[in-house]
């Protein structure tokens, strides 16, 4: 970052002495006011719950531009990645900064492929948990459980350990959640492959069975590669945020992924995918298309508490790019399995249509996000509904990681703590139980 020429002053009616503060411009995007320095200056703090106008850091990793609706990961936009390279090569781009060429891919590649086995022990962890326990819930427990078993690669101020547990944690968790997925469903777990890819090797750990060969269906497989990349990062997001801060304790990635994996379960997050699905079936049993009016009312109603789930978004403010490249995908898989009539993607299309004319979402700038196709793909891929987050975290965790390595080797880094505006009790003395 660099300072910019401009510089803030801030005043008060009261006659405080005012204060100047630098400003600071990055690459691209909104200019910064360096308030480090205004609690020692003023005794006062800035009060801004939900971060709408704070940077918590600087980063060189994704930028978003919310009112043009555009994604850039390391400055290539995510409708080149999603349409030319393929998910391995988004993580090492995350991770390292570049692109990487023919032998750095395959390196990278190979490496990754070499730490998709977990630990035996790690299959006894699953058998405390009900089999109906939702996905997520196992997985905040077997992510955080891995630092159980990697104590090699727990020092985060260590660039090898930090390195080893980034190509750890992205070669681990496809075959968690699947593993969780197994175990919901009663089946045995199915032990990697390395002659898959990443995405193929993930269908085959989901769905194929000691009992016969399972043969990857490729466009399913470029399909499930597509959605990875789409959600492998985005700026500092609350469960990205959450990482960075459950990391500047210094505790180990596993720990500080797990914490991630805890605040993308959330509705508001990464919880929207399942929770727009089930939107969806529940407006299908209401009547389907006929009905999606009366559903908006209830939207459009403050008392009723319903949101209109895959839309809206704190940064954008425009279509999310995501979203477009979701629903192409849908089409691809519908159309490979035939399914291209699926009446919840025609409610889906014909949902996103009557909002996007509708003045309550007009007004308000809200359109589909990431979340809104994502649950239909999944579904038509065989992923069940309660899966659908532990699929963004798999995806998320590459975003994640490279995010905490930022903040980690930044020199300005130090451990998150932000301040309050009290407004509890001043002192007052305890009195005897008998006068209370
Ligand atoms: C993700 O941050 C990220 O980058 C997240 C993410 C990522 O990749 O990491 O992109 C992934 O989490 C996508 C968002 C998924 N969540 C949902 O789809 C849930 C539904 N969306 C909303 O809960 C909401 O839009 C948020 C949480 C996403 C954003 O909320 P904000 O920025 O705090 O906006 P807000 O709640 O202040 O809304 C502004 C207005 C309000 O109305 P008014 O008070 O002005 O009258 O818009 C309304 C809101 O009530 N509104 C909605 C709505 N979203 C906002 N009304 C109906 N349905 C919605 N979905």
């Amino acid at each position: 970052m660099k300072l910019a020429e401009n510089k803030a002053t801030l005043s008060f009616s009261n006659g405080s002495p005012s204060i100047d503060m630098p400003v600071y411009q990055g690459s691209v995007g909104p200019d910064v006011i360096d308030i480090r320095k205004l609690y020692a200056q003023t005794g006062m703090f800035t009060y801004d719950p939900g971060f709408l106008s704070t940077s918590a850091c600087q980063s060189a990793i994704t930028y978003i531009d919310g009112d043009k609706g555009e994604l850039l990961y390391r400055g290539y936009p995510i409708e080149q990645l999603a349409t030319n390279c393929d998910f391995l090569e988004t993580c090492h781009l995350l991770l390292y900064g570049e692109l990487p060429d023919a032998a750095q891919k395959a390196d990278f590649t190979k490496r990754v492929t070499n730490h998709t086995m977990v630990n035996e022990q790690m299959q006894f962890f699953l058998r405390g948990f009900r089999r109906d326990a939702h996905p997520m819930a196992i997985m905040t427990g077997l992510v955080g459980a891995l630092s159980a078993f990697y104590h090699d690669s727990t020092d985060i101020t260590n660039p090898q350990h930090r390195d080893i547990s980034a190509i750890r944690l992205i070669a681990k968790m496809p075959t968690l959640v699947a593993m969780a997925y197994k175990y919901t469903v009663g089946q045995p777990y199915m032990y990697p492959r390395n002659d898959l890819s990443y995405a193929g090797n993930f269908l085959h750990m989901m769905f194929a069975t000691p009992c016969e060969p399972y043969i990857v269906n490729p466009v399913l497989e470029r399909a499930l590669d597509r959605i990875f990349t789409l959600h492998a990062d985005h700026e500092q997001n609350a469960s990205t945020s959450t990482v960075r801060l459950c990391g500047s304790s210094g505790t180990n990635p596993f720990a500080a992924i797990a914490a991630g994996v805890a605040c993308l379960w959330g509705p508001a997050h990464g919880g929207a995918n399942e929770a727009c699905l089930n939107m969806l079936e529940d407006i299908q049993k209401m009547g389907g298309i006929s009905k999606v009016g009366e559903f908006m009312e209830q939207v459009k109603d403050k008392n009723s508490g319903v949101k209109l789930m895959g839309f809206g978004h704190r940064v954008y403010k425009n279509y999310d790019p995501r979203a477009k490249l979701m629903q192409e995908t849908c089409k691809e898989v519908l159309h490979e399995l035939g399914l291209e009539n699926d009446p919840l993607f025609k409610l889906a299309m014909a949902v996103e249509k009557i909002a996007l004319e509708d003045d309550y979402f007009v007004q308000r700038k809200l359109y589909p996000n990431v979340d809104f196709y994502s649950g239909i793909v999944q579904r038509a891929i065989g992923i069940p509904t309660p899966l659908f987050t532990a699929v963004f975290a798999l995806a998320r965790t590459t975003g994640w990681i490279a995010q905490l390595n930022e903040m980690i080797g930044d020199p300005e880094y130090k451990i998150g703590r932000p301040r309050q505006l009290f407004t509890g009790n001043v002192t007052r003395d305890v009195k005897p139980i008998a006068q209370r």
